[in-house]
């Protein structure tokens, strides 16, 4: 485990630190240009990096289902090769709340693809388990598993590849931070990840059942997700809306103003995603049933 100020930082020093060290020339990456930029950009700097020493290595896009917002494996299957040796994924999607079915990109990439896991949108809110995902980094930030601003770690499964050892100094570590992490983690242990992840995602669920109910409103992502037919296996905690009429910017304005902390533009996606901008929900134990029929309300009336 390594201690870092956060997803951005983790995914960065993967990229710097261990990726050039791990690629050769003719081999491929996969990245999910349409996930949050910070699992986007680190791999395109280090592809820039290693082609000023000659080394060529090819960025394959994810293939995403159209509708849903989840990655396509069996496109995957189709894209990836003998030379595909990295895939960057997302356990869940930041914009559009879905769990990405991870566990499926094994089986499309094969046994010694090794498959960088950003995990920002999962820790603290869902259980999240190496083994059966079969990842070999998992990465997240501190501040969305309840701990302080600053905190975050790096999981290594050091058995595809160099081993994991970041370089240079990194001077003196945000201690206040780890501690935070550690007790932050410790309390949702004991308050069983499980059950927060059933809490946020039943709020999730009346939250679209609800705008399913207001024509104004578009929720993004899979908004069938709890169907049996979904290709989306679950949505968690995050539903992302647009209104037809009001611009994001002033919705989300609007909805400050009677209390909710919302956030609108377009959510630092990476270019292949969305091209207006939305406003997102997102959701964790401390919110309650009253907040989301308060909400739909204070959206009902804007309708
Ligand atoms: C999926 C995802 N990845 C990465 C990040 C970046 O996290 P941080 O700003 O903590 O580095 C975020 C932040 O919103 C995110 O949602």
């Amino acid at each position: 485990m390594h201690f870092t100020s956060g997803t951005t930082d983790g995914l960065r020093t993967i990229a710097r630190d261990w990726l050039p060290g791990f690629l050769r020339d003719g081999d491929e990456i996969v990245v999910p240009d349409a996930d949050h930029q910070a699992n986007i950009v680190p791999w395109l700097e280090a592809q820039r990096l290693l082609a000023r020493e000659g080394v060529d290595v090819r960025v394959v896009p994810m293939p995403y289902q159209s509708g849903s917002g989840d990655y396509d494996h069996r496109a995957l299957a189709e894209r990836a090769g003998p030379r595909t040796r990295f895939v960057a994924a997302t356990h869940v999607h930041h914009v559009y709340g879905g769990d990405m079915n991870v566990h499926r990109i094994r089986r499309a990439v094969g046994p010694d693809a090794v498959i960088c896991l950003d995990a920002a949108q999962s820790v603290g809110h869902l259980p999240v388990s190496v083994a059966e995902l079969d990842v070999d980094f998992v990465v997240f930030s501190g501040h969305k598993a309840l701990a302080l601003p600053g905190s975050g770690a790096v999981w290594a499964r050091q058995a595809r590849g160099p081993s994991f050892t970041p370089g240079g100094w990194s001077g003196t570590p945000n201690t206040v931070g780890i501690a935070s992490l550690e007790a932050a983690l410790d309390w949702l242990d004991a308050a069983g990840v499980v059950r927060v992840e059933r809490w946020t995602a039943g709020l999730a669920s009346r939250l679209t059942d609800g705008l399913r109910r207001l024509d104004a409103y578009e929720v993004l992502g899979c908004p069938l997700s709890l169907a049996a037919d979904s290709t989306v296996q679950r949505r968690q905690g995050i539903v992302t809306l647009r209104h037809h009429a009001v611009d994001s910017g002033d919705l989300g304005f609007i909805l400050f103003s009677h209390g909710f902390m919302v956030r609108s533009d377009n959510h630092c996606q990476g270019d292949a995603g969305e091209k207006t901008g939305s406003v997102r929900v997102s959701l964790h134990v401390y919110n309650t049933v009253e907040e989301i029929d308060r909400l739909l309300s204070v959206l009902a009336s804007l309708a």
